[in-house]
């Protein structure tokens, strides 16, 4: 791993009991707020799909962060995967489960049939929802062009259940 990445990766604090007791929580906030740090992992996300999709979606609420960074470096737009209620339009619907607790995601249907989508996510545990976003993104006849994960939590069985999937630091 280049220097620059190895510094980001030191910058993801893991925070135990949040938020709830026995959950290890990877909070990447201090990697966002160090401009360098933002730039060589959003960049990371990105290198190995540059060429292969038309757009970026995120999964809120984290996922819109890093999704929307790697939209502006690619060149490309960016779609919203949102939770439930939130989207005035929404064309599907699904429901997941979370290490702790159950979520529904939906999703507009404005881009044109067959669009390549890469989906982007800060952290990877049980793959719960980006299993959720990829079927969303296949239900509305869009395609997705990869799958790229800033933090993968080992053991949860994420890597399992998504399978081909891009991951910029992993940890057990
Ligand atoms: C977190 C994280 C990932 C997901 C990973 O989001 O941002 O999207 O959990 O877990 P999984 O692989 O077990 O699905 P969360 O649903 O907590 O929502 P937030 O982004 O709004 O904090």
């Amino acid at each position: 791993m280049n220097p620059e990445l190895a510094r980001a990766e030191e910058l993801i604090r893991s925070v135990p009991d949040y938020p709830e007791p026995g959950i290890l929580f990877r909070d990447i906030t201090p990697l966002l707020a160090d401009a360098e740090a933002l730039r060589v992992t959003t960049q990371a996300l990105i290198e190995p799909f540059l060429g292969t999709f038309d757009v970026v979606a995120g999964v809120e609420a984290r996922g819109f962060i890093l999704a929307g960074a790697a939209a502006i470096a690619a060149g490309v737009g960016f779609v919203p995967i949102r939770k439930a209620g939130k989207l005035p339009r929404p064309a599907a619907s699904v429901d997941y489960s979370l290490e702790y607790g159950t979520a529904t995601i939906e999703m507009h249907d404005d881009l044109p049939a067959g669009t390549r989508i890469l989906l982007i996510d800060d952290v990877l545990a049980t793959g719960g929802t980006l299993a959720a976003g990829r079927h969303i993104i296949d239900r509305l006849g869009y395609s997705v062009a990869g799958i790229s994960v800033l933090f993968e939590i080992e053991g949860l069985g994420g890597r399992e259940l998504i399978g081909d999937l891009h991951t910029v630091f992993r940890s057990a």
